[in-house]
This record gives structure tokens, C-alpha cells and sequence, in this order.
């Protein structure tokens, strides 16, 4: 295959990935921007392995094989809640391929390249194993954290700043001492000490962040995993590599930084660790809370939404546990037949990954017309009739905005208070993620109905029908 045509197929596929992200920010677009998705890194594959390989095809074929039937496998299992672990092992790979690819390409001695150029060959082999080392440590410790494999405490050793601040020079000497090495052939030393602080270094940053904050550190992961790839492309001068990397890497910063703003975290403090522990200082504000929990039943729950004319559905991550998804499709089905207004409000950290409750509600086929987000939906809340929050806490937790010492104090939440009714349904009553007290369970127009958000959905539906 001629080098123009291998260019082209690549501006091609760098064209539909950049279309696959464009697709992924709307859920309507979601299922095309996949389909770019998949298309692009088909012709990708196709044309590196026709294009670009020359021998040891049995090899390559073999390992497509393993790779595309381990992935094919993982992905069928998995359930939606185990995802992020999932991409965390997956990144893991990423890294652990930047390292090898760049040991490879520093001891075959086969850049071809002399002076100046070499200097930045090397810099770069040297960039690339270390981005590559600590994006698979770190993916590995996040994958044993998120399976409960590895407690969700952060580790938070003294002077742990100063320790990164160490690591971090250390990493820096061994690379000036690297790149005046390996001109002269030599420089293998300084790369495997360098490996092995980069490798600690992504244990230690990623065991310093509590529970809470895993899910920010994953997306930063995937971040680092598109940068090992960039770093690959240019140790292999391999231009669509460099580009899907710079996709990848800007994408999951762009996606960290967003997830930091919904939940008020300092992005900053979330990569320096030891912030946002999932267990909080203090467990809230139990005595500043007034009134009463008032249970209501499942037959007066039915009355009310039939009767109501606005009805907000805010779902939560106990909504996906109790996989309630089809029963809440189907009640909004029945409602609008009757002519209520149903809408979805959706808090961008509800559940426990970006986008967790979309993904649901459009495999339950819930219409993304009346799914919408926070910003949009909040100032509406007083003409509505009745708010069901379903396994829903922390996102609807008044805390948030009236206690300043709230552990989640100042993070953006959804305020069915300011509706006329509001009726939560969980199962008793257990904090949130965020280990607070929630006022709202206590307000004088907020009916608990408890139990298991599915079963109680059942049996509404069952009453409505
Ligand atoms: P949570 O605050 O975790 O509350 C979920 C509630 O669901 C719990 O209080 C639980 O109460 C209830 N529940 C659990 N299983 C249930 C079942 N089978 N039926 C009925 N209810 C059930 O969830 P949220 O409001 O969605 O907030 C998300 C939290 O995760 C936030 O603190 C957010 O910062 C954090 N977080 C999210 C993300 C992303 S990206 N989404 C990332 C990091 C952290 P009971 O046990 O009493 O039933």
C-alpha cells in the first residue's frame, strides 16, 4: 500500500473519531458517534496491519485474536455498574503497551535518527515509559479500588506531597541522565530506575485519592492513557497514533474538569490526592435537622401522580442498582397516556459515572425529549406537582447549599423542595455516597416510600394499570 493512500485512510479515520466525539456529547447523536467510532478504528487496524506490516503476520493475527475475543468477552459480561473498573484495567494496558513499545524502540537502536533529532527521540522514549508507567500502576490500583479489591480509604502517608515532589525530580535527574547517555548507546539504567519511580509514583497517586473521587481519577487516567498513545506515535512517527492520542488525552482532561465542577472538587486537590476520602470528617448535620420522616404508601403514591399534571422523575444511583430502569419507562409511559407531564431531571454526577442515568433511561427507551439536565430543569421545580426521586441522595440533598460545612457544601444539587410534593423512594434511610444526612427526607411536603425502588415501581405500576 502506497504511503499516500496509508495518509489517506488515516485523515479518514481521524475524521470519524473526531465525529465519534462530536456524536458522544449528545445521547440523541450517542449510538452514531459510537458507530464513527468503530468504523474509524476498523480502517485504522486495516490499514496499519495491510499498510504498515511486513512480517510476523501469524503473530499479529494471533494476538488480534486473543485481544478481540478477551474485549469481546469482557464487554458482554460487564455489568453497567462495574464500567469504570472496566476502562481502569483497560487503560492499564495502554500504559503497560507505551512502556514496552518504548523499550522496544530504545534497544532495537532503529530510529535511524542522528543529532538533534535523536536527543528528541530519546526525550521522547523517555516521556512516553514514564507517562506509560504510572498510567498502568495508577490503572491497575484504580481497578483494585473500584472491585473492592483495595479499601476505599485514600493512603495518606505523612508529607506524601513532598514524597510526589521527590519522585518527581528524581524522574527528572534520571532523565537528563538518560538523554546524555543513550546518545552514546548507553542509558538503560537510567530508564529502569526512571520505570520503577514512574510505576510507584502511579501507586502512590492513585491510593492517596479516597472513594468518592474515583471516578475523576479514571476519567484523568483515560486522559493519560491518550498521552502514553501520542507519545507512542511519535517514538513510532506514526501520525494517526499522535492524533487519537491528543483526542483521547484532551477529551478525558476536558471530562475530569467537568466532573470536578459538578461536585465542587478542586481538580488540582483531586490529582494531589488524599481528598474527598468517601467517608466524611464529620457525618453531617444530624442536629441541625427539623422535622419529621413521613412514610406514605404505594396506593396514595398512585394518587397523587395520576392526579398531578407535572411530574420530575430525578433518578439516582439506587435506581441503577435496583435496575428499575424498564418500571420507570413504563410508569412514564402510562402517565403520559394520561396526560401528565413527565420530565427527567439529571444531575451530571447522579449514579456513579458521567452520563450513568442516560445510559439507562435510553436503554429503558425513555424519550430523550423529556430527559433533561440540571441547569435546565432546576428553576422549574415550583410548577411541579410531584417530584419522585428514585434511589437518589446526595444530588438532592439541600445540605449541599445551606450547610456550609457540609462535606459536599457548595456542590450544584436538584431542588424538588422548591416543588409542590415530593416523594423519595428508597429503601430505608441510609446515607448517600457522600456518607451526609439528607434534610429533604425530613421537609414537611417530602413522603418516603420505602423499599426497593423496583419492587415499589412494580407495584405502582400495577395500581396504575
Ligand atoms: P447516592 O447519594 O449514592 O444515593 C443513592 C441512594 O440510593 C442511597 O441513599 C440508597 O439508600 C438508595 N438505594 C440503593 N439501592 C437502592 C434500591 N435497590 N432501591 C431503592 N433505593 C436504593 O446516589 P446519587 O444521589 O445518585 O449521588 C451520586 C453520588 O455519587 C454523589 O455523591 C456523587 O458525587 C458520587 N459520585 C458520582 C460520580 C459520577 S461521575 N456519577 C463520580 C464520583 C462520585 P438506601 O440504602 O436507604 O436504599
Amino acid at each position: 500500500m502506497s504511503q499516500g493512500l496509508i495518509n489517506v485512510a488515516y485523515i479518514g479515520a481521524t475524521i470519524l473519531f473526531i465525529l465519534a466525539l462530536g456524536g458522544l456529547s449528545k445521547q440523541e447523536t450517542a449510538r452514531r458517534g459510537n458507530l464513527f467510532g468503530m468504523i474509524g478504528m476498523g480502517l485504522a487496524l486495516v490499514v496499519t496491519i495491510i499498510g504498515l506490516v511486513t512480517s510476523n503476520y501469524a503473530f499479529l493475527i494471533g494476538a488480534l485474536v486473543v485481544g478481540g475475543s478477551v474485549g469481546l468477552l469482557l464487554a458482554k459480561k460487564v455489568e453497567m455498574t462495574q464500567m469504570p473498573e472496566l476502562v481502569a484495567i483497560l487503560h492499564s494496558l495502554v500504559g503497560l503497551a507505551a512502556v514496552l513499545v518504548g523499550y522496544a524502540n530504545f534497544l532495537s537502536h532503529s530510529s535511524g535518527f542522528t543529532g538533534i533529532e535523536l536527543t528528541i527521540h530519546h526525550i521522547e522514549t523517555y516521556i512516553g515509559i514514564l507517562i506509560g508507567a504510572l498510567t498502568f500502576s495508577g490503572s491497575v490500583v484504580a481497578y483494585l479500588k473500584l472491585s473492592g479489591k483495595w479499601g476505599g480509604k485514600p493512603l495518606l502517608l505523612p508529607a506524601r506531597h513532598w514524597l510526589n515532589l521527590g519522585l518527581l525530580i528524581l524522574a527528572i535527574y534520571f532523565g537528563i541522565q538518560f538523554v546524555g547517555d543513550a546518545s552514546a548507546g548507553a542509558g538503560l539504567t537510567a530508564l529502569m530506575i526512571m520505570t520503577i519511580i514512574a510505576l510507584l509514583f502511579g501507586i502512590h497517586m492513585v491510593a492517596a485519592i479516597g472513594g468518592a473521587d474515583m471516578p475523576v481519577v479514571v476519567s484523568m487516567l483515560n486522559s493519560y492513557s491518550g498521552w502514553a498513545a501520542a507519545a507512542l506515535g511519535f517514538l513510532l512517527s506514526n501520525d494517526l497514533l499522535i492524533v487519537v492520542g491528543a483526542l483521547v488525552g484532551s477529551s478525558g482532561a476536558i471530562l475530569s474538569y467537568i466532573m470536578c465542577r459538578a461536585m465542587n472538587r478542586n481538580f488540582i486537590s483531586v490529582i494531589a490526592g488524599g481528598f474527598g476520602s468517601g467517608a466524611p470528617k464529620s457525618s453531617g448535620p444530624a442536629a441541625e435537622i427539623e422535622g419529621e420522616v413521613t412514610p406514605i404508601n404505594v396506593e396514595e403514591v398512585a394518587d397523587m401522580v395520576t392526579t398531578a399534571k407535572e411530574v420530575m422523575i430525578i433518578p439516582g444511583y439506587g435506581m441503577a442498582v435496583a435496575q428499575a430502569q424498564h418500571m420507570v419507562s413504563d410508569i412514564t409511559k402510562a402517565l403520559r397516556k394520561q396526560g401528565v407531564n413527565v420530565r427527567f431531571g439529571i444531575h451530571p454526577v447522579a449514579g456513579r459515572m458521567p452520563g450513568h442515568m442516560n445510559v439507562l433511561l435510553a436503554e429503558a427507551k425513555v424519550p430523550y425529549d423529556i430527559v433533561f439536565e440540571m441547569e435546565e430543569i432546576n428553576e422549574d421545580f415550583p410548577d411541579v406537582d410531584v417530584s419522585i426521586v428514585i434511589g437518589a441522595n446526595d444530588i438532592v440533598n439541600p445540605a449541599a447549599l445551606e450547610v456550609p460545612d457540609s462535606p459536599i457544601a457548595g456542590m450544584p444539587v436538584l431542588e424538588p423542595w422548591n416543588g409542590k410534593n415530593t416523594i423519595v423512594l428508597k429503601r430505608g434511610m441510609a446515607s448517600g455516597y457522600a456518607g451526609v444526612e439528607n434534610p429533604l427526607f425530613y421537609k414537611e411536603n417530602t413522603r418516603m416510600l420505602f423499599g426497593d425502588a423496583k419492587e415499589s415501581l412494580e407495584a405502582l405500576f400495577k395500581l396504575m394499570s
